[in-house]
């Protein structure tokens, strides 16, 4: 009797596992995010770079100028999965320029393709409005004296590694990327940057840095896009935000926020796009933010904890409960 039970819980575990290696991609939920975040404000309404537009189903199954990027079925002969995961620095790696997809991203448009790229009708990727207000003419801005503390402080950074530099010619305001540092810690370079009030765009995506690093950013509330994901960011470190009321654009993507963390969001009324994926926020948390901020554009992705959606049109219905009831008789 014990043997049968062993058996047939590893039996039972066996196949859970077989089933989750199956487990049916979800294009809105799964792939049409990471086109919206990374691909459409080069390949969509208002560009198409290399003739392609990743936004809807007719123009994205078409392809571009050089190749069909999509073949369902024939990983080989699908092009945007060739390009998406060629080394940094490639010629043709997308997207040309910023972060690459994770790996994680590109295994499910892998697994999307293999699956046969379902694309239901009438899904359309959409610009995130941050990315779209950053790609279009820079607004006129004020005038901007920095202090003798933040032009050694920017001097100090760039020897540090941190690539920073004027968002646009002849502007004193500033935009500071921590990619350079690689893996090394990152608490001495946000160390200077309290002294860079200047600062409108901070990328500290993968950065290393210590619990407390972020109370040097309490003050820099010019910025408006702050990257945070894969970093070690706690709900604590989200009290240094709460004073950031220009802030349009936070991306907490594969970091340990919870929903006491996004408490402190609440206040940035100017918060257009914001990214929990792979967090530990839960939809209540999310919902409860959304009250405070009605206009901001949460993007909550794919959770892995989330139940399987079984069929294409639990997502309508999920925004729609109330005609789901009404349905019931
Ligand atoms: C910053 C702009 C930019 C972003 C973002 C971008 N691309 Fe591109 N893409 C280009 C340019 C420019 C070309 C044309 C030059 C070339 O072929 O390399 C191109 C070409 C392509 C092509 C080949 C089209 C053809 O047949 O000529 C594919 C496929 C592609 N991109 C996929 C993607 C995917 C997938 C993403 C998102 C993960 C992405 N791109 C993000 C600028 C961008």
């Amino acid at each position: 009797m014990k043997n049968t039970l062993l058996t047939l819980a590893a039996f039972t575990g066996l196949f859970t596992l077989a089933a989750q290696g199956d487990t049916k991609i979800d294009f809105a939920k799964q792939i049409q995010p990471i086109f919206e975040q990374n691909c459409v404000k080069c390949h969509g309404p208002e560009k198409q770079k290399g003739g392609l537009r990743l936004d809807n189903k007719a123009d994205a199954l078409k392809g571009g100028k050089d190749a069909v990027a999509i073949v369902p079925n024939d990983l080989d002969k699908s092009d945007l999965y060739r390009r998406i995961i060629l080394p940094a620095g490639s010629d043709d790696v997308m997207p040309n320029k910023g972060d690459l997809l994770t790996k994680q991203q590109t295994d499910l448009i892998r697994d999307w393709i293999k699956q046969g790229a379902e694309w239901p009708e009438g899904a359309t990727a959409k610009t995130p409005v941050a990315e779209k207000a950053a790609s279009e003419e820079p607004p006129k801005l004020p005038d901007f004296k920095p202090s003798a503390a933040e032009l050694k402080a920017v001097a100090k950074l760039e020897t540090m590694g941190v690539s920073i530099r004027p968002i646009a010619m002849n502007v004193n305001w500033h935009e500071a990327n921590f990619r350079g540092l690689g893996t090394n810690s990152a608490d001495a370079a946000l160390g200077q940057l309290k002294d860079v009030v200047s600062l409108m765009d901070l990328n500290l995506s993968g950065a290393k840095f210590g619990d407390n690093a972020l109370n040097n950013l309490k003050g820099l509330t010019n910025l408006t896009h702050l990257h945070l994901e894969h970093t070690s960011v706690k709900d604590a470190g989200l009290v240094n935000l709460k004073d950031m009321v220009n802030l349009a654009y936070l991306n907490l993507f594969d970091t340990a926020i919870t929903d006491t963390g996004l408490e402190n969001l609440k206040g940035l009324a100017n918060l257009q796009n914001l990214h929990v994926w792979q967090t530990k926020v839960t939809e209540a948390g999310v919902t409860n933010l959304q009250a405070a901020l009605p206009k901001c554009n949460i993007v909550r992705g794919w959770d892995l904890n989330a139940p399987v959606v079984a069929s294409k049109d639990d997502a309508t219905e999920k925004t729609m409960p109330a005609k789901k009831k009404k349905k019931k008789q």
